[in-house]
């Protein structure tokens, strides 16, 4: 009997705190954003997996399933592959299909459009081959995908925000034991609004940087005797690392979990006072990445200064750094004078226009037909 085709919808993320700390099994506070990847897929009978991007027009990916393994498909059309290699490989048949994607997120902006397009793909093909997947083994499927048939060795955020935020929340997740706890996000209700920055600058996590640190993670965990640095809570053991680069990386790892779990805590006590403190760890999350971290970028350092003297509570860089976006907190009285600000900043500059997103906190990946 022939499936109908179906549409399958994954968005973007910010994320309010816990930078790099997901591969360190930390802490991180991520929420799902409106815009995203939408995956239309229909079946087909061939083992073939057709792929279109209507962002790459005229390069129809046509591959057999049955050869499909890490290096066999490059480009944007590695990340949906990896996901049907990736079900395979974890003992999911899947069946041959037509994916059309459709993204309204700026690609290596930091907002996680690699993670919206292999989640959406990767419900479109289970539900298409009748598959039943829990989503939180899903996140962990598209994860595998990325690291092992794209090559991008990244944590495991971006694929539980699009999987698991839920609508007017942020997700506490712990990357060691999985656990995720609903924490309210409602920035309008308190007079706010959450804006995401694009500075323009766009990033690769291909690129050697991001794994440079994960390795100085790695060893600096190593050297505190600790399987991952998520789980050391306190900064006192840290003279036990020599190595000052060692040393500044750990201290960013183990403060940015403190903050996510500060922040967490903020958000569910709902205080008046919550947002200048929100700011405010949103600005310490930004030094330690910029100072002890060394991942953000001049775009991104003017991004949060500018937006700090036009009268926003907070602001930091998100995603994995040298390219991306910055998310500020902003008072909605103060909202439009930030944004000229920063496009005013920017032409003084001679760079190219920001980019603004309005972040909402919106429901995780779902069917749209
Ligand atoms: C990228 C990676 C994530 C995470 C962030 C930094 O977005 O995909 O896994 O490591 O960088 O927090």
């Amino acid at each position: 009997m022939e499936t109908a085709a179906e549409a399958w919808f994954a968005p973007g993320r910010a994320n309010l705190m816990g930078e790099h700390t997901d591969y360190n099994e930390g802490l991180v506070l991520p929420f799902a954003l409106a815009k995203g990847v939408t995956a239309a897929a229909a079946p087909r009978d061939d083992g073939l997996l057709v792929l279109r991007s209507k962002q790459v027009p005229d390069e129809a990916v046509t591959v057999p399933l049955d050869s499909l393994e890490p290096g066999s498909v490059r480009g944007w059309a590695a990340y949906p592959a990896g996901v049907a290699w990736s079900l395979r490989a974890a003992g999911y048949a899947v069946r041959g299909a037509s994916v059309d994607v459709d993204s309204d997120l700026p690609v290596g902006a930091g907002v996680s459009s690699s993670a919206a397009l292999e989640c959406s793909v990767a419900l479109a093909l289970c539900s298409l081959s009748g598959l039943i997947v829990p989503r939180p083994e899903l996140a962990g499927i598209a994860k595998r995908a990325e690291n092992e048939f794209v090559g991008a060795p990244t944590g495991i955020i971006d694929q539980s925000a699009a999987l698991l935020c839920e609508q007017g929340h942020a997700m506490l997740l712990d990357c060691g034991t999985q656990r995720a706890t609903q924490v309210p996000f409602l920035p309008a209700a308190a007079g706010a609004a959450a804006l995401i920055i694009d500075t323009r600058v766009v990033h690769a996590l291909v690129s050697g940087e991001y794994a440079a640190r994960r390795a100085e993670c790695e060893e600096a965990a190593r050297l505190l005797g600790v399987r991952a640095l998520g789980s050391v809570t306190g900064l006192a053991g840290l003279g036990e690392i020599s190595d000052p680069v060692l040393r500044r990386r750990a201290r960013h790892v183990i403060s940015d979990c403190a903050r996510a779990r500060a922040m967490a805590a903020a958000l569910l006590a709902g205080e008046d006072e919550a947002y200048p403190y929100l700011g405010r760890l949103l600005l310490e999350g930004h030094a330690s990445l910029r100072d002890d971290f060394e991942v953000s970028w001049p775009e991104a350092d003017v991004a949060v200064d500018v937006a700090m003297a036009a009268g926003a509570y907070g602001a930091k860089m998100i995603g994995g750094g040298f390219g991306g976006s910055v998310l500020a907190l902003v008072p909605v009285s103060r909202d439009r004078e930030v944004r000229a600000a920063l496009t005013e900043a920017y032409a003084d500059r001679g760079w190219i226009p920001p980019d603004f997103i309005d972040a909402v906190p919106s429901p995780a990946a779902r069917k749209l037909r």
